[in-house]
């Protein structure tokens, strides 16, 4: 179940690690390069862009770098007070319009189609659970008639195909082997325990890509993606490879020539979707 406060508890406790999540790892560094790959693709000069669950503002800066006008929202204050600072540390403060605390399942604050673009990265799409479907209508409905939306979320056969291959999987009383049947069944995977901090990981719904193309309504796709397609689970290279700079671009050749191949794209960690909304 959908359990705003906890979410927001969850990643104001969690902090820099939101930033350093995409720093350091080969698997981190791809997703980072990836995601904003599309916003590069998409997001011109002019556009108002809404980052809806913008975390620290990696995403937030790299629209604003391309002369958009951002309005960051996140539902976790401190995160917001990272993507100022990021912001503020990359001289795009100009560009950001607004800093907001919000629900994407409630954006009431913003007219119908006050935005050209929306992207909503990393997951908050996951993490508001069975009200999927009522945040996917208000990040639609904020979007003018023609604009686009670019989303991600996590992806349900990665993740599985990841956890399969742990030996614990195949114990049903191990929390491993109970998480991935919850996966399997319906996508959803409860709360479960991080390494980093006291507090249990959010829960998540985890999409298909056939179900992510059906789920912003009044749509049309216009491009999908797997982000980190070439390092899910023990196949990741290992991070030595980032002090080469010839096998650092091999790696990052590698997962922007696959990652749209449609055998792959459900294969990663997330799934990026670019969809128009309707003018009709
Ligand atoms: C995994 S981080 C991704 C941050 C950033 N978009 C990125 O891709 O680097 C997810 C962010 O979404 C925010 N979030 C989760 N659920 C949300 C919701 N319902 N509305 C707004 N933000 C939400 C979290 O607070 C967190 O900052």
């Amino acid at each position: 179940m959908y359990d705003a406060g906890y979410v927001r508890l969850f990643y104001d406790a969690y902090g820099r690690c939101e930033w350093e999540r995409l720093e350091g790892s080969v698997a981190g560094r791809l997703k980072a390069i990836v995601h904003a790959d599309f916003i590069r693709r998409y997001v011109g000069r002019g556009d108002r862009v809404l980052d809806a669950g913008c975390g620290p503002g990696r995403f937030t800066v790299t629209a604003a770098e391309l002369g958009a006008s951002v309005t960051a929202l996140d539902l976790s204050e401190g995160q917001l007070e990272l993507a100022k600072a990021t912001v503020a540390e990359a001289g795009v403060s100009n560009a950001v319009e607004a800093f907001v605390a919000g629900d994407i399942a409630d954006l009431s604050m913003f007219a119908d189609g006050r935005f050209d673009v929306v992207v909503c990265y990393g997951g908050a799409l996951s993490y508001v659970c069975e009200r999927r479907h009522a945040a996917a209508a208000e990040l639609v409905r904020v979007v003018r008639p023609g604009g686009l939306l670019l989303a991600s979320v996590m992806s349900r056969l990665g993740t599985m195909a990841t956890l399969v291959r742990r030996p614990q999987m195949y114990v049903l009383e191990d929390p491993v082997g109970w998480h991935v049947w919850q996966v399997a069944k319906h996508g959803d995977l409860p709360g479960f325990p991080t390494p980093e901090m006291d507090l249990e990981h959010p829960a998540m719904h985890m999409y298909t890509s056939n179900e992510l193309r059906g789920l912003l309504p009044g749509c049309e796709v216009v491009d999908m993606a797997g982000s980190n397609v070439t390092t899910s689970g023990e196949s990741s290279a290992p991070d030595e490879i980032l002090d080469s700079p010839e096998a650092w671009a091999t790696a990052v050749e590698l997962e922007r020539t696959l990652n749209r191949r449609p055998g792959l794209v459900d294969s990663g960690t997330h799934l990026i979707m670019v969809a128009r909304k309707n003018t009709d």
